[in-house]
């Protein structure tokens, strides 16, 4: 693919120059259509069954975003009580909440408790806390199926080298502590890691886990987790999530364990990244280009405060180059290579390193792809830099300011 944001008309007809200009940059772009769309894609994963896709806020918990998720009828879930108070702010009732939460304390949980969001518990100690101050009460547990999936090894969440979840061999504990407790049980769930493209150890830790729920009775649900990938390398025509056949190869799993389990208990998903990642882009201006020893490096506004997953993950992110409001055709006999970086006091504060780029001058912008995943959630304020604004491309194509820009008195306000 020569340019994502032509093919798809990322920026509806509006001139990113202008919108650069009007808003400053950094700044996140979204596009509602594509976000709508790939919600849409999950709420449709399983249609044999009762079935909800819960979206994974921490992946982008802008209000306007909760909003599409809300509109499109995908519940949602929640690691703290910070995306609880969002989700709630947003409109989304607490039935539709499922508070995902590792080591909490016993305020966090009761937040959630005394709202009433169901619980899930991710080890026996937090399933005591849970019994103590919560004693009768219904909950979740989650479970470590024994294999992980991912793209890398700090979005594996499943599996013998994790933090999360309770593994098979407790199961006899989890019983022990909710009879002492009175608890009811009344879900499981997982969450095996993140941006797989090959399903192959999700589908087999959906055969662990059924084979965990055999034990437990009257389970009103079974959540199997998110992590489906995106095209990150779509510029080099990499291929989607096959959705379809993965829809079919789980479905074939449910209906065995629906037969033996004698009814079906609600199944969920918690996908984050497939439902916001491809529908936000980050527009950043190009401040310095130079030569030092041999590498040509593009200075710009997006640090690792802005971006963080290539300096935390090595992730790779497709670029494209704008100038004067046009994208840069990727002509291959006109590429060079070059390291685009930020404007943090950090050696590792590169967007990418030795990348086939289009001519780039000063003042073009720099437009990086698929960042409305883990993006803007995971802004911080190094180097006291300020947070960026955030802006939707409306389905009716007007450009609207979904978030402004942090202020030095927003900084200020602290102390
Ligand atoms: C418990 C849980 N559920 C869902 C998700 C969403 O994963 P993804 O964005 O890869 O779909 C995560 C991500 O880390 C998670 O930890």
């Amino acid at each position: 693919m020569n340019s994502f944001i032509n093919e798809v008309d990322f920026f509806k007809g509006n001139n990113p120059e202008d919108i650069a200009r009007e808003y400053g940059t950094p700044l996140y772009v979204y596009n509602e259509d594509i976000i709508r769309d790939r919600m849409m894609k999950v709420a449709g994963v399983i249609t044999r069954y009762p079935y909800r896709a819960n979206y994974s806020c921490k992946t982008n918990t802008n209000l306007e975003i909760l909003k599409i998720a809300l509109s499109v009828g995908v519940n949602a879930d929640a690691m703290s009580e910070g995306e609880m108070r969002m989700l709630l702010h947003a409109g989304f009732p607490a039935e539709k909440i499922f508070y995902v939460c590792n080591n909490v304390s016993a305020d966090e949980m009761r937040f959630a408790i005394d709202n009433g969001i169901t619980v899930s518990l991710d080890s026996l100690d937090q399933l005591r806390l849970f019994g103590e101050i919560n004693p009768g009460g219904k909950c979740a547990v989650r479970i470590n199926p024994g294999v992980g999936a991912g793209v890398h090894e700090k979005v594996v969440t499943a599996g013998k080298k994790t933090k999360f979840a309770i593994p098979e061999g407790d199961i006899d504990k989890v019983f022990e502590i909710a009879d002492k407790y009175g608890l009811k049980i009344i879900g499981l769930n997982q969450h095996v890691g993140s941006q797989y493209m090959d399903p192959t150890p999700f589908l087999e830790a959906v055969d662990n886990l059924l084979r965990i729920a055999m034990r437990f009775e009257k389970l009103e649900f079974i959540d199997f987790g998110g992590g489906y990938g995106i095209p990150y390398h779509k510029l080099d025509d990499e291929k989607e999530f096959d959705m379809k056949s993965f829809s079919g190869e789980f479905t074939a799993k449910l209906d065995k364990f629906v037969r033996e389990y004698g009814s079906a208990p609600m199944f969920k998903s918690e996908p984050g990244r497939y439902c916001v990642a491809e529908g936000g882009v980050i527009l950043g201006r190009v401040h310095s280009i130079k030569d030092n020893y041999g590498v040509k490096y593009i200075g710009t506004d997006i640090g690792m405060n802005v971006l963080v997953r290539p300096s935390m993950y090595d992730s790779w992110h497709d670029i494209e180059i704008i100038s004067d409001g046009k994208v840069v055709d990727r002509d291959k006999k006109k590429m060079e290579k070059a390291t685009v970086c930020g404007n943090i006091c950090e050696s590792g504060d590169v967007l990418c390193k030795d990348r086939p780029l289009p001519e780039v001058r000063d003042n073009d912008l720099v437009c990086v792809l698929d960042a409305g995943a883990y993006g803007y959630s995971m802004c911080s304020s190094y180097n006291t830099r300020l947070r960026p604004a955030e802006v939707m491309i409306c389905s009716d194509g007007s450009v609207k300011l979904i978030r402004r820009r942090e202020t030095f008195e927003d900084m200020f306000a602290f102390y």
